[in-house]
């Protein structure tokens, strides 16, 4: 969602701010806007669109100041415009935000009464408005926000700037995550503890409910009941390389050609150097005292999730449930004692996830976490946090996060399967030799990614793209459906093959590409006659499968894009490639905005 940025040094801040802001991109990109105190004096500048208007806005009117902070925004209250835009300022007071305060409309009606008019449609002027009335009263910065806090309702992350205040920044968390980074003779806030990456390594993350006094020498962090609460700095490696393309021509291409270095660095982690047998990290997971699974993400982690139901289900014998987190949370499902509740997250900090998370926290036997941000809020709430170890992904269409996911969720499914005796020492065995050649298979099939660019070519033309698949390659055609609105725009469903003429068949014209992911498995023939079904009228078959299958499946085919064979178990993980080769180079013909698809944003942190 929005990302924030503060900085307190001895430097000119406007700077520092905008090449942090570089960094918090990802999080939103409706516009971008910064303010600075110099001499006393508060200003600021904002612009709507791109990090890069701003910075063109900062050349024709630059911003003097050594404080200063700084915000993108993914509009939730109020269009993209410049007039919305952060950092909002009213009196002496400028403020930015993430997330949203569901009570501004009823804080607005009081303020109404008072004469106080908000120039903005966001809910975020309404702490500003309340802030400086409290300040106009008499009251300090800080005693002016402590009044502030209690009032709001939602989820925020808030960082404050005064007019007056040259060595002064109010940081608070309420269900957004924020960090302060600790510097010499300077301080920093910022959403994630990577904006801060340039500037320090020693972080200090917020608590619920806390909020911080911040100067140049000092960090005073009081908690929600206003006690001085003694949070601990910790020292975090940052990953400096996340805004370097590496050469490519997007991050998204960057991402889907690391795979196979991350999934190797994932398998080490988890196999060890002899690759023999999996090791989870802390005191493990005991399989045998559960009785089922609860799998619950959002998005892409999410489909994470449905591949893993096929996988726990089948290799270890054990009862799975999936849900999407948004719908999960407000059913209110019950959770039994013996059930492990995992969540999947690449950021750790989807709202709806994270809340889903505490929805089982008392409830399930034991709370595990599959993140790629080992300091995320949801790897921090978990018994158990498992990291992906997939790297920075900062393309907003995940990719090398997916199959590092697949992988882990994977190296689950075969351990509870051996603790729990439903796979033999022989399957084990060859499972985890397929695994080990896994990062090999799939560099291979990167590297013959030019059938999936010559196709896209046409693709691009198309309006309506189906995707279809059976058994493991279901959830996977859900994936590349997903892939493909995301960030080519068209639109795209994916349906399981045996459903099809249950009613979408009706779609179906020469007009129609139809994505069928098949690897030549146990379910290949009955695929093979959903294919039939689509090119008996007129769809255009593209068949992703691995030479057995295309050889079988040749006539009447409009295309095929040819796979490595592999242990039909981790096909996912393989068929994974194609799938974002495919959306991304027909994206690239469309001439789309790959790595920052309109009104999409990476963290997601507002239900
Ligand atoms: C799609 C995509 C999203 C995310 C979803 C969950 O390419 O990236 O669907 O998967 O927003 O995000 P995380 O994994 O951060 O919880």
């Amino acid at each position: 969602m929005c990302g924030i940025i503060g900085y307190l040094g001895n430097h000119e801040a406007a700077p520092f701010l905008v090449e942090a802001l570089k960094r918090l991109e990802y999080r939103g990109y409706d516009s971008a806007g910064i303010a600075t105190v110099q001499d006393g004096h508060l200003d600021r500048r904002r612009a709507v669109g791109k990090l890069v208007n701003l910075s063109d806005e900062l050349v024709h009117a630059p911003l003097a100041g050594k404080s200063g902070i700084g915000h993108t925004r993914w509009a939730t209250h109020g269009s993209p415009t410049a007039v919305n835009a952060h950092p909002h300022r009213v009196g002496k007071v400028a403020v930015v935000h993430n997330g949203i305060i569901e009570n501004f409309r009823e804080l607005r009606a009081e303020l109404a009464e008072a004469g106080l008019v908000p120039e903005t449609e966001t809910d975020t002027e309404t702490v500003a408005m309340l802030t400086a009335q409290y300040v106009a009263e008499g009251l300090s910065p800080q005693e002016a926000v402590a009044r502030t806090l209690p009032r709001l309702e939602g989820a925020f992350a808030l960082l404050f700037l005064f007019d007056g205040e040259d060595d002064l920044m109010i940081a608070a968390r309420k269900g957004s995550p924020l960090a302060i980074g600790h510097g010499t003779g300077e301080n920093y806030v910022g959403s994630d503890a990577l904006a801060l990456a340039p500037l320090t390594d020693r972080i200090t993350y917020l608590e619920e409910g806390d909020w911080a006094v911040v100067t140049r020498e000092s960090v005073t962090i009081y908690d929600a009941a206003g006690q001085i609460a003694n949070r601990p700095v910790k020292q975090v490696t940052l990953d400096n390389a996340r805004v370097d393309k590496a050469g490519h021509r997007h991050f998204m291409a960057k991402e889907i050609a690391e795979q196979p270095q991350v999934l190797g660095e994932a398998l080490r982690f988890y196999l060890g150097e002899a690759g023999d047998r999996i090791t989870l990290p802390g005191d493990g997971i005991d399989f045998t005292k559960l009785e089922r699974l609860t799998l619950v993400a959002c998005g892409t982690a999410y489909y994470a999730c449905l591949t893993a139901k096929y996988w726990f289900e089948q290799i270890a014998r054990m009862p799975v449930e999936v849900d999407v987190a948004s719908e999960f949370r407000y059913r209110e499902p019950p959770v039994t004692p013996g059930t492990m509740a995992l969540f999947v997250s690449q950021s750790g900090e989807t709202a709806d996830t994270l809340a889903a998370l505490r929805y089982c926290r008392d409830k399930a036997e034991t709370v595990v976490s599959v993140v790629n941000v080992a300091e995320s809020s949801i790897a921090r709430e978990s018994d158990l946090a498992l990291p992906i170890l997939a790297g920075t992904e900062i393309g907003v269409a995940s990719t090398k996060a997916f199959s590092c996911q697949l992988t882990v969720l994977l190296l689950l499914a075969i351990e509870a399967g051996r603790q729990r005796g439903t796979l033999d020492a022989d399957r084990l065995a060859d499972l985890l030799s397929a695994l080990r050649g896994l990062p090999s298979v799939i560099g291979r099939a990167i590297d013959d990614g030019a059938t999936a660019e010559a196709l896209s070519l046409q693709l691009a033309e198309a309006q309506d793209v189906l995707f279809l698949g059976r058994g493991l390659m279901y959830p996977l055609a859900l994936e590349g459906a997903l892939k493909m609105k995301e960030i080519s725009y068209i639109h795209a469903e994916a349906y399981a093959s045996g459903e099809l003429k249950h009613g979408p068949i009706a779609l179906i014209d020469k007009h129609v590409p139809v994505v069928v992911m098949a690897p030549r498995d146990a379910l290949f023939d009955k695929t093979v006659s959903n294919m039939q079904e689509v090119m008996a009228r007129g769809g255009q078959v593209l068949l992703i499968s691995d030479h057995a299958g295309i050889t079988a499946a040749q006539d009447g085919i409009w295309r095929s894009i040819e796979m490595p064979q592999v242990d039909p178990v981790l096909s996912p993980i393989l068929y994974a490639i194609p799938a974002q080769l495919i959306a991304y180079h027909t994206a690239v013909a469309k001439g789309t905005d790959v790595d920052q698809p309109r009104n999409l944003a990476k963290s997601v942190t507002v239900e």
